[in-house]
């Protein structure tokens, strides 16, 4: 069993940058030295965030492609390790407790890794046993997870390697969800799921926090998701949080009190979702 020592997960000037080579095409005779050609980019992925997220919270960070959203979540998940600033969760440190905090926590991402000849339900099952819950009770658990995801129960036996990118993506959501961790990490957990798919998962992951009480952050580009599920949003740009509130006091920011969050995007940020 975890313990807390709060009840919340704070970020407090968090900073990571990354280096980057430029690449540039020097003319002859330069060019036959590329090694000579050092200059370098910074990139700043996540730039002096700080932020509060309590038990029972959903935490939105919206922000458009290479914004730094999924740089945040490595951050938090104690993936990646910041330059400087400082994460607790829950009171512990992720750099000096990683051991605790990852036992505190699940992440859900596009990338995430399964045994593709395995089916899905024994995927689950193999986490499952990672964390001594007993096969029986992961199976009826896991199938009853799918099950409110909308997979449909003929295909969860079959190879992961035939479903499709929207049913792997359910899968890693159920495997989040199947330990009840109290740190939930959804880094675009809807992204490239057909509409019916994302009502699903929007739903199931509204019934959860009802259910039982974690501290989840959630990174989308879909602002109409931000706005139902999330009690707080940022909206992040190049590594920065340029406004926070609820979706109601971000709206009331650009003095258009009918504006659509959408709206309040492309005005604080320039930049319009959709095209991306
Ligand atoms: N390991 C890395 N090395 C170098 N640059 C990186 C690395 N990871 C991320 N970046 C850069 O940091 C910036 C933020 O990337 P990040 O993946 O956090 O954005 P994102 O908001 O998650 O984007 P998307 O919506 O496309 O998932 C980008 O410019 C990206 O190229
Ligand atoms: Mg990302």
């Amino acid at each position: 069993m975890v313990t807390m020592r709060t009840d919340r997960l704070v970020l407090k000037q968090v900073q990571k940058f990354f280096y980057r080579k430029k690449i540039q095409q020097k003319p002859f005779p330069q060019s036959l030295f590329p090694f000579l050609q050092t200059e370098k980019e910074t990139i700043k992925a996540v730039d002096d965030i700080s932020f509060e997220v309590q038990l029972g919270q959903i935490y939105g960070v919206l922000g458009a492609n290479g914004s730094g959203k999924s740089t945040l979540i490595r951050l938090i998940s104690t993936l990646l390790l910041p330059d400087s600033g400082q994460i607790t969760i829950f009171g512990y440190d992720v750099v000096k407790n990683s051991y605790q905090v990852r036992k505190m926590m699940n992440r859900v991402s596009v990338d995430a890794a399964f045994f593709k000849r395995l089916s899905a339900l024994e995927n689950l099952i193999y986490t499952a046993r990672l964390y001594d819950i007993p096969v029986k009770t992961a199976t009826t658990k896991a199938t009853e997870i799918l099950e409110r995801l909308g997979f449909k129960a003929d295909r969860m036996d079959g190879g992961m390697e035939d479903l499709s990118r929207g049913m792997q993506q359910k899968v890693a959501i159920a495997r989040a969800f199947l330990t009840a961790p109290i740190l939930l990490l959804l880094d675009e957990p809807t992204t490239g799921l057909d509409p019916k798919s994302k009502r699903d998962v929007q739903a199931f992951i509204n019934e959860i926090r009802q259910e039982h009480e974690a501290a989840i952050i959630l990174t989308t580009h879909d602002m109409a998701e931000a706005e139902t599920l999330c009690d707080q949003i940022a909206i992040i740009d190049q590594g920065k949080f340029i406004a926070r509130g609820t979706a109601g006091q971000l709206k009331s920011q650009i003095n258009k009190p009918e504006s659509t969050l959408e709206e309040v995007f492309i005005e604080l940020t320039g930049k319009d979702l959709q095209e991306e």
